[in-house]
C-alpha cells in the first residue's frame, strides 16, 4: 500500500472508530452531549448522524480554520440545530457547558507532550461526571511514517501506548481510568480517559 494510501485508509478507519464509539455510548445514553476538538470537515459526524435520532446528540466542534467550518456546515445542513460550530483555536475556547464525550482526532499529534499533558488537563474539566475523553494519535507502529515526512512533509509526533498512557497519567487521570485502542490498521491509536467514579 502506498504511504498516501495508507494515510487514507487510516483516516477511513480513525472514521469508523468515531462512530462505533458514539453508537455504543448511545446504547448508554438517552441523550448527550459531544464536544469536538479540530473537527475539520466533519464528515464523521454526517455520517453519524445520518445514522442515528439526530436529537439523541448534541454536538459542539471547536474548529479553528473558517474554511473548514462553512465546509462542515454544508456538509451537516441537515443537523445545523443538532451541532454548533465554533470558530476558535482550541487553546482559547472556554464554555460553561459539560460534556458526555470529548473526542479529538487528527490534533494532539501535532502537539509536543508539555502541550498535550496541559491541553487533556484542561480540557478534562469539561467533562461530565461520567464523561470520557478519548484522543487520537498515530502509532509508532505507523509504517508509512517515513513516506509521510519525506514525500507529504506531514510531521506527526507519533506515540506508542505506553507512552500515551505516561501522558494521560501526568494530566492527572487515574491509571485504572485510562485504555488504549487501536483501528484495525494499527496505524491510529485511541487514548480513552474515563471519568466514571464506580
Ligand atoms: C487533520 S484535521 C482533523 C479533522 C478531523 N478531526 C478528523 O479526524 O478527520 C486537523 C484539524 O485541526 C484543526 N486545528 C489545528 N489546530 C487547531 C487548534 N489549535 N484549535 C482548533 N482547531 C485546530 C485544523 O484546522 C484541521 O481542521
Amino acid at each position: 500500500m502506498q504511504w498516501n494510501t495508507a494515510a487514507v485508509e487510516a483516516v477511513r478507519n480513525r472514521k469508523q472508530f468515531f462512530k462505533k464509539l458514539i453508537h455504543s455510548k448511545l446504547r448508554e445514553h438517552k441523550t448527550m452531549r459531544l464536544l469536538n476538538i479540530a473537527s475539520g470537515p466533519a464528515r464523521d459526524l454526517k455520517e453519524i448522524y445520518d445514522e442515528i435520532n439526530p436529537e439523541r446528540l448534541q454536538t459542539t466542534c471547536v474548529e479553528m480554520d473558517a474554511n473548514a467550518i462553512e465546509y462542515a456546515k454544508n456538509l451537516c445542513g441537515n443537523y445545523l440545530l443538532q451541532i454548533e460550530f465554533i470558530n476558535q483555536n482550541i487553546f482559547k475556547f472556554s464554555s460553561n457547558e459539560k460534556f458526555d464525550l470529548i473526542w479529538s482526532a487528527g490534533l494532539f499529534d501535532y502537539f509536543n507532550d508539555k502541550i498535550f499533558i496541559q491541553l487533556t488537563k484542561r480540557l478534562r474539566g469539561y467533562l461530565n461526571q461520567n464523561g470520557e475523553m478519548v484522543i487520537g494519535n498515530f502509532s509508532r507502529n505507523n509504517p508509512h511514517r517515513t513516506y509521510m515526512e519525506i514525500f507529504g512533509e506531514w510531521f506527526l509526533n507519533h506515540r506508542n501506548v505506553d507512552e500515551l498512557l505516561g501522558l494521560a497519567i501526568q494530566a492527572g487521570v487515574d491509571k485504572s481510568k485510562i485504555t488504549v485502542n487501536e483501528e484495525p490498521l494499527g496505524v491510529n491509536l485511541f487514548l480513552r480517559m474515563n471519568n466514571q467514579t464506580a
